[in-house]
């Protein structure tokens, strides 16, 4: 296994110049990167070109949701781009998640398509405004888990800190798709609930997606090896 295709590298920048920069950087240290809206709209979808060109595997993370046959004919589109990862919410139901996988599969059998939960930018009590559930966050994570690994998706993204709870739920060989990722002493920005590279692997994280730490980095190439170290660590520790 290629240790490199571990980790994916998050693009959000809003143009092609920033990306080409980096990615040309880290050429031959990062074969797998993220696409988010911002880029994806920003650049007219021409990322996916670019990315084809330098031979990288792309997650595309749009986060398809709406009813089963308009998000299936966006999902024929990422089959047909051979896009090696790309997500829809698991809110959108069973029905539409099925619905996705049947048609997916059918063109590209290798395309993972991954399930997003619940947004961690949600608190308990955000939640609740929301759905009126009694049950925590936590268990509405888990059983959204649940819910997607019965429709025939491949994983769901999460936090590091809960790749554990959703394999044992899911099994080992539904996969876990982490962001929140910190090298020790870095700043966390944003993200809550944060884990070291070495300890997500540790935690069955099958991918790590990582941003800042390494596009906001004054020496991007230096931060990418310190992770992809800490990688090989964590895999030696599991096996
Ligand atoms: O900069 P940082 O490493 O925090 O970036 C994490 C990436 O993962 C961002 O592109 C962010 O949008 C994405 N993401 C996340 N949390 C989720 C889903 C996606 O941080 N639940």
């Amino acid at each position: 296994m290629d240790i490199r295709d571990k980790m994916i590298v998050a693009l959000d920048f809003s143009d092609l110049e920033s990306v080409k920069n980096l990615v040309e950087e880290l050429e031959d240290l990062v074969t797998f990167y993220k696409v988010g809206l911002e880029l994806y709209l920003n650049t007219n979808g021409e990322i996916l070109e670019y990315l084809d060109s330098k031979g990288k595997k792309v997650f595309l993370d749009l986060k398809f949701h709406d009813i089963p046959n308009t998000t299936t004919m966006a999902s024929i589109f990422a089959a047909k781009k051979n896009i090696a990862i790309f997500d829809v919410h698991s809110g959108g139901g069973k029905e539409m998640m099925n619905s996705v996988v049947k048609a997916v599969k059918n063109i590209n059998p290798e395309t993972m398509i991954i399930g997003v939960t619940i947004l961690t930018s949600f608190s308990e009590e955000s939640i609740y405004e929301i759905y009126k559930s009694k049950l925590s966050l936590n268990e509405l994570v888990l059983n959204m888990a649940k819910i997607t690994k019965e429709a025939g998706m491949d994983g769901v993204v999460c936090s590091a800190l809960e790749s554990k709870e959703i394999k044992n739920i899911c099994g080992t060989s539904f996969k876990t798709i982490c962001p929140g990722i910190r090298l020790k002493d870095s700043n966390t920005n944003d993200q809550k609930r944060v884990m070291t590279p070495k300890e997500a692997i540790k935690n069955g994280c099958n991918y790590l997606v990582i941003g800042r730490d390494i596009t906001k980095s004054e020496n991007p190439r230096l931060i990418t090896k310190q992770i992809l170290n800490e990688i090989e660590e964590g895999l030696k520790e599991i096996c």
